[in-house]
């Protein structure tokens, strides 16, 4: 059986570099508000890195940072890999992470934070349920986890995101745009309070949760 796509858009690639259109178009605004959340010295966990882009990005803009990607897709690992040329040290070595893995976060040190960006809807639902208890087990207190993405908002939800859900239905049934209720109730079980919402271009949202415990 052919194995799902990882992502929906036309890449491009030199050597093992992947280029993501859409991580080029939203990077810059997606790190304008993620920096400003991000305390001096925080070493961040990215959950499901895909290319690579988001974390050199942030890495070129803030220093200070030490940046852990991830991805549970091997030539995603080799991309971010070879876009870690460009940075050095600050940004760790690829590490192969599925959140639906029982105790994915077993190894791993703690984290000042978390952050995911459009994985939870080409996921199933238990993609996220791992993603919060694990956050909730490697996270300070005080720390937060950052969630890029489409999300449902009840009767407020986007006509676009409705849409997009039924074509990710289409593809997976396991996967769709995600209910933003279920999402803070999944993080506030693991301790995780949503201090932020941020509209986004093109009705994609960042949330914004606080470790309370
Ligand atoms: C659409 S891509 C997003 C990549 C990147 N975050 C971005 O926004 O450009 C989805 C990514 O989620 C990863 N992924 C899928 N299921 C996952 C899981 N269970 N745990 C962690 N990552 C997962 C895929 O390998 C893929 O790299």
């Amino acid at each position: 059986m052919a194995k799902d796509p990882i992502h929906l858009e036309n890449r491009t690639e030199t050597g093992a570099r992947i280029y993501s259109p859409s991580a080029g178009r939203n990077q810059k605004p997606i790190a304008d508000i993620l920096l400003d959340v991000l305390p001096q010295n925080a070493s961040v966990l990215e959950i499901a890195a895909g290319t690579g882009e988001h974390a050199v990005h942030m890495c070129q803009r803030r220093p200070d940072l030490i940046w852990q990607p991830s991805d549970p897709d091997e030539r995603s690992r080799a991309s971010q890999n070879a876009w870690r040329d460009d940075i050095g040290e600050q940004m760790r070595p690829s590490l192969f992470i599925d959140t639906t893995l029982p105790k994915w976060w077993q190894d791993l040190p703690r984290f000042n934070a978390i952050f995911c960006a459009n994985m939870i809807h080409i996921a199933p639902w238990e993609a996220a349920l791992g993603l919060a208890k694990g956050a909730g087990q490697i996270i300070e207190k005080g720390g937060k986890v950052c969630l890029y993405g489409p999300f449902k908002e009840g009767d407020k939800t986007a006509p676009s995101n409705l849409d997009f859900d039924k074509s990710l239905k289409n593809r997976n049934s396991d996967w769709g745009v995600r209910e933003l209720d279920s999402v803070k109730h999944i993080f506030a079980d693991q301790g995780f309070n949503l201090t932020a919402r941020v509209v986004m271009p093109k009705e994609n949202r960042i949330l914004i949760f606080s470790h309370m415990s």
